[in-house]
């Protein structure tokens, strides 16, 4: 029997049809299912919370969210990236009522119980009175500290503090992930604050299609293959499916990457071949999102031969970190005929079950030039979020879904993910995990299924 049953008897089990590949529609809208994903999920895996750029300085914070907790994320005098739990120990205030500043001393607004940026607690006012009293030491009444860990600037955190490392979480991801976050020397920067949108549908219709959901961009965002956005020609869309042919990949925990090749994202922009080329010609010629000449030294200094093989021939486009990070390193067609990129990553903050904070993070090369930041910036907000030419589409469809998990009919409906490949590892293929070469599949999403329902089962 699965280890979890809800108050009317179903189990996960009911919910997520294991030998059918089938998940029933409810689990998009369910108020006591959506509290087991908090204790099950977001309270135990690591989560992003946004990038040090944003807090270069000491005393630097910004207030994100783990799930339905709120953190603050700071940085201390020693240069320490800290995350601490929002909520005053004393009578349950947030502590942090600003989006981000700077300061050293986070007092709450109620009565004034003031913290380090590290969360250890300082005092209260009228030091002689003891206001805090005496049945606790100092020591104990900080706020609650999660465990922190950096990956090329990214800030991630867990409440999980015995359980698995960042790098066990990662897993096999890691040899992917590092060819976007880890390939310069001086690595990635958030450009401004993060776009935010509110988005009236659970967290898991935006996540689950960041399990590398290609198929839907064939139709729903066909539109823009119509306008030469996204490559291919309008009449040969089904047919040729552009940007439908290249290496799924499932990692460890639920993340995905989609890899597609260069020269097939090239052709849509020029005729020019990369046969016979060398990895550095071919950098030269389609340099990835985000790199420019200058940068492509600094690419095989911090990168193995084989990731920047990978990042010049088939390179990771699109993905998603499990639970709620969804990855999109897309070249973007300039004007010109040359090409640019965006590298954007988005969260997907449950909020409640039937609502989602959408939070799209830009980034470009901190080394890279100004005019560069400037077009990664553009470019992302063109194409991400609720106004942008590719994710309205997304952004419009996923409500729709949500409409649909209220009915007693509706509810009843089960999600597909049938289309399934089985894995196969091409010959040569440098990285691990689950593969799934030729056309893009079910396979990733149902993994992502797969590990939702091992975190839900284990109590
Ligand atoms: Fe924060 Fe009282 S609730 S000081
Ligand atoms: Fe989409």
């Amino acid at each position: 029997k699965a280890g979890l049953v809800l108050s009317d008897g179903t189990t996960i089990d009911d919910l997520i049809d294991l030998k059918m590949n089938e998940v029933s529609l409810r689990v998009m809208n369910d108020p006591e299912l959506h509290r087991f994903e908090m204790e099950r999920i977001f309270a135990r895996t690591w989560l992003l919370l946004g990038h040090d750029t944003e807090i270069p300085k000491p005393g630097d914070f910004v207030v994100r969210d783990m799930g339905e907790d709120q953190v603050i994320v700071a940085r201390s005098r020693d240069g320490g990236i800290h995350v601490s739990l929002n909520v005053c120990p004393h009578r349950g205030m947030k502590v942090c009522t600003a989006e981000a500043g700077n300061t050293q001393v986070h007092r709450c607004i109620y009565h004034g119980w003031a913290f380090r940026p590290d969360g250890d607690f300082i005092g209260a006012p009228i030091e002689k009175e003891q206001m805090h009293g005496n049945k606790r030491t100092k020591s104990e009444l900080g706020l609650k500290k999660a465990r922190v860990h950096l990956y090329g600037g990214l800030i991630f955190a867990t409440w999980n503090i015995e359980g698995p490392s960042f790098d066990e979480f990662l897993g096999d991801s890691k040899f992917y992930f590092d060819q976007l976050f880890c390939r310069t020397d001086s690595g990635l920067e958030l450009l401004g604050p993060p776009q935010r949108f509110m988005i009236p549908a659970n967290w898991k219709i935006g996540s689950e299609q960041s399990a590398s959901d290609g198929f839907h961009t064939l139709t729903l965002h066909r539109s823009l293959m119509e306008g030469g956005v996204m490559g291919g020609t309008p009449e040969s869309i089904y047919d040729n499916a552009p940007g439908m042919y290249g290496v799924d990949v499932s990692c460890t925990e639920g993340h995905s990457l989609r890899c597609l090749e260069a020269a097939q994202t090239f052709k849509m922009f020029s005729n020019v071949s990369f046969e016979g080329k060398t990895t550095e010609e071919r950098l030269h010629l389609l340099p990835p999102p985000g790199i420019t000449p200058e940068l492509i030294p600094q690419l095989f200094k911090n990168l193995s031969p084989e990731q920047v093989d990978m990042l010049a021939t088939i390179p990771p486009q699109v993905g998603g970190m499990f639970p709620n990070v969804l990855v999109l390193f897309i070249f973007a067609p300039r004007t010109d005929g040359g090409s640019s990129g965006a590298l954007a990553l988005h969260t997907y903050i449950p909020r409640g079950p039937d609502h989602f904070e959408f939070v799209n993070y830009i980034f470009a090369e901190k080394d890279a030039p100004e005019q560069v930041k400037r077009d990664m910036l553009q470019n992302s907000i063109q194409q991400a979020g609720t106004s942008g030419i590719i994710e309205q589409d997304d952004a419009d469809t996923w409500p729709q879904i949500m409409r649909n998990t209220k009915g007693p009919m509706s509810r009843s409906i089960t999600l597909k993910y049938q289309a399934l490949h089985g894995h196969e590892k091409p010959e040569g293929w440098p990285g691990g995990g689950l593969l799934y070469p030729g056309f893009t599949k079910d396979d990733t999403q149902w993994n992502w299924w797969l590990n939702y329902h091992r975190l839900m089962s284990a109590s």
